[in-house]
């Protein structure tokens, strides 16, 4: 499959907002359209060779630390790869920037998403009780050095 990661552009906000609905806490369109939201955030899209939008993944830099916002890949796209090309260049462009580490929470039943960050080399550092509401759930914190 061709694929191709960009950043992201206000044109794709529908698309990434109709992707975003297959996540467990999804973001709204009105997010998508805030965004990009300035220099400290970075979100990036992966598009077929048609310039269909696959997925998306969007960080928020604060001080040294990067925080993994949200990734997610439309249904009819997973398992091939999109989630981790988008993480990898999203890894790369954050320790280009001089940061130190990125940050991200999960919900504990997520196993698709726990699998993905675990494979990128991201760490559990603590479960947190009750993060999560809508259904209540404990969440895990990751983090990955750069
Ligand atoms: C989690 C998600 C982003 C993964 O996207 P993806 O493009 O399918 O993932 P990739 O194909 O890049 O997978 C990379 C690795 O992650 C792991 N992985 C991904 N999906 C998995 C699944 N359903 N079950 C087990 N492992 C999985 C595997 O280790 C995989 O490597 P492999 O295919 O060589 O085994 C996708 O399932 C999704 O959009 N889920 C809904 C949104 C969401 O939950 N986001 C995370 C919120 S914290």
């Amino acid at each position: 499959m061709e694929m191709n990661i960009r950043p992201y552009e206000r044109g794709m906000a529908a698309a990434c907002a109709e992707i975003a609905k297959t996540a467990p806490d999804p973001w709204k369109r009105e997010d998508f359209d805030k965004l990009p939201g300035g220099e400290n955030h970075a979100c990036f899209v992966a598009v077929d060779g048609g310039g269909q939008v696959l997925g998306f993944a969007c960080f928020l830099a604060v001080c040294e630390s990067a925080d993994l916002q949200l990734v997610a890949v439309a249904p009819s796209h997973r398992r091939q790869g999109v989630a981790e090309a988008m993480l990898q260049y999203g890894i790369r462009v954050m320790r280009e920037r001089g940061l130190q580490r990125i940050f991200l929470e999960l919900r504990v039943s997520n196993q698709a998403a726990l699998a993905l960050y675990k494979k990128l080399e991201f760490a559990v550092l603590i479960q947190r009780d009750r993060m999560y509401s809508k259904p209540a759930e404990d969440g895990l914190l990751m983090v990955r050095y750069l």
